[in-house]
């Protein structure tokens, strides 16, 4: 049974308010970037807590939870207590694939720094195994030679630069082994960060379903 673009959205949202509900008043938090999010941003909103402090893994998300009053920070923190975000790609085991909005590189950076990263997404990002594509974030600087050495890559077009001003494309080659295509992608000079994410990184996944929303502890 297919599941409709409106169902889509309400487990869009359900999976974000019940990720809301996960954060305690005093922590420190990081805030995702993509559509899941922007369901994230209203219900911690509504939470009313007082003591948050927030940073942001873009500035679009950064607009919209100043625009309902969450006072987003520089992200100088040294650590966070919590991070939530949007996957485009949940595989079983909790590896995810990350980028479709051009953001992994500062989606990473602030999943890494959280003690729990929680993942928001609603039935259709679940996945047998990773496919392509693997979104990347190249460097300016020697990208004739970068893409040289990618010959599967493809810079996304009409796709504005990320805030690091790094290049936005699309890694299309088959994922046998995501841990191996990681560790490939790292050493590949001129990439500035990919997105596929470890299950190391992620704590929680909330995936929400026609009958509720599944809570895996990864
Ligand atoms: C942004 O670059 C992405 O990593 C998003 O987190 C991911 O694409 C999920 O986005 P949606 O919630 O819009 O599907």
């Amino acid at each position: 049974m297919t599941t409709s673009a409106a169902e889509i959205e309400q487990q869009k949202q359900a999976s974000a308010e019940a990720a809301a509900l996960l954060v305690e008043d005093g922590q420190k938090v990081g805030l995702g970037t993509g559509s899941t999010v922007a369901y994230l941003l209203p219900a911690l909103a509504a939470r009313n807590l007082k003591r948050m402090r927030w940073v942001a893994t873009s500035p679009r998300t950064e607009a919209a939870a100043r625009a309902l009053g969450l006072q987003v920070e520089p992200f100088e923190l040294s650590e966070l207590d919590v991070a939530i975000d949007g996957a485009d790609q949940v595989a079983p085991d909790g590896w995810l694939i990350k980028g479709g909005g051009g953001a992994h590189t500062r989606e990473r950076l602030v999943a890494a720094a959280a003690d729990r990263f929680v993942v928001i997404a609603s039935s259709d990002k679940t996945v047998e195994r990773l496919h392509a594509p693997v979104p990347l974030e190249l460097h300016e600087f020697g990208l004739a030679s970068t893409l040289r050495r990618l010959p599967m890559a493809r810079l996304r077009p009409d796709t504005p630069r990320s805030p690091d001003n790094g290049l936005i494309a699309d890694l299309h080659e088959p994922i046998d082994d995501p841990a191996a295509l990681a560790q490939r992608l790292e050493a590949t000079p001129g990439i500035v960060d990919h997105g596929l994410f470890p299950s190391a990184m992620v704590h929680d996944v909330l995936i929400a379903r026609a009958s509720g929303v599944e809570h895996l502890r990864i």
